[in-house]
């Protein structure tokens, strides 16, 4: 039987591969018999530092060890985002994109572990002052991550500033991370109840991170799913739980993801069990898909 780091090496070489074929077929105008929906997950929490960055691109890197075409879009503003985590740097942006002779191919960034990711998302927020024509321009470019991925990941940094809201009302579901401390969870709370004013379809989860056993994980959500169910008459499920686990931060000091790095860890383990509950547990509709998402981002549905 193939080990853990078998599987992930297999991956690494597989995946590269994977995206750069799918893309030239996207580019090669063939990429229409494939437009299937893209599922839009965004990564948030209330509170700052909780462990949104690790769980994206760790769950990015367990979907694709289901044989997922994953794409992480980094829309964090904050310090500890995609390339850190990765130990990898990015040349190109997302605003990039804007530049006369860059393609979508140019801004893609094949990470290391399979991980393809476009940086500085957060630009988006400019890109609703620019001109129809830009936004068109970027739109259009954009959407061929439609053919390349079958889940797009988006790390939208904490709290509920302008970007973060458009970023987690354009997604078809939402992962709401956070820790047990009581901070984090007022502050998730003030998340649920911003979404659950202005989302139209609500498909929030939660996932529960540094936890040291299943109950408390438990006494969280059902916490959390009381007040929701009380005053925002809103159900939200949960996603799954991560432990507190030391192979998480001896991995982001060594910039390496913990589920390379450590796959036979707790927290991997615990990872990988949410990409599978992501993946088979339940009916997932994709409802906008990547296209509708980029349309909401770019504002041409609320203009
Ligand atoms: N399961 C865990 N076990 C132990 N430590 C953890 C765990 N998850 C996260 N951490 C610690 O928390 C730190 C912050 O994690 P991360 O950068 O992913 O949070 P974030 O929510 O993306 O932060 P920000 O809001 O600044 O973007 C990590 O560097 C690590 O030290
Ligand atoms: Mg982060």
């Amino acid at each position: 039987m193939e080990d853990q780091a078998t599987r992930l090496r297999k991956l690494v070489e597989d995946k590269t591969g994977q995206v750069q074929e799918s893309l030239d077929q996207s580019l090669a105008g063939k990429a229409e018999a494939e437009d299937r929906k893209t599922r839009v997950i965004a990564i948030t929490s209330g509170k700052g530092g909780v462990g949104k960055t690790n769980l994206t691109v760790n769950l990015a890197i367990a979907l694709g060890m289901e044989g997922q075409r994953v794409l992480v879009i980094d829309a964090d503003l904050g310090m500890a985002n995609v390339d850190v985590v990765l130990g990898s740097l990015s040349k190109h942006h997302l605003l990039n994109l804007l530049d006369d002779g860059v393609e979508l191919s140019d801004v893609l960034i094949h990470g290391p572990y399979g991980v393809t990711y476009i940086s500085g998302g957060s630009g988006i927020e400019k890109a609703q002052d620019f001109s129809m024509a830009d936004r068109q321009r970027l739109m259009q470019k954009l959407s061929g991550c439609g053919q390349i991925a079958d889940i797009v990941l988006v790390d939208t940094g904490a709290g509920l500033g302008k970007i973060v809201m458009d970023f987690i009302l354009a997604a078809d579901e939402v992962l709401l991370v956070t820790t047990p401390e009581p901070t984090a969870l007022t502050d998730a709370y003030a998340v649920m109840k911003a979404y659950s004013m202005y989302a139209t379809n609500k498909n929030i989860k939660l996932v529960v991170n540094r936890v040291y056993d299943e109950g408390e994980s438990r006494d969280v959500v059902s916490k959390l799913q009381q007040t929701s169910q009380k005053f925002l008459k809103m159900p939200i499920e949960c996603a799954g739980y991560i432990y507190e686990d030391r192979n998480v931060i001896g991995a982001v000091r060594k910039q390496k993801p913990f589920l390379a790095m450590k796959p036979n860890s707790i927290a991997s383990k615990c990872v990988q069990a949410m990409a599978k509950s992501l993946i088979y547990g339940g009916d997932m509709v994709v409802k906008q898909g990547w296209r509708g998402f980029l349309r909401q981002i770019f504002n041409f549905s609320r203009k």
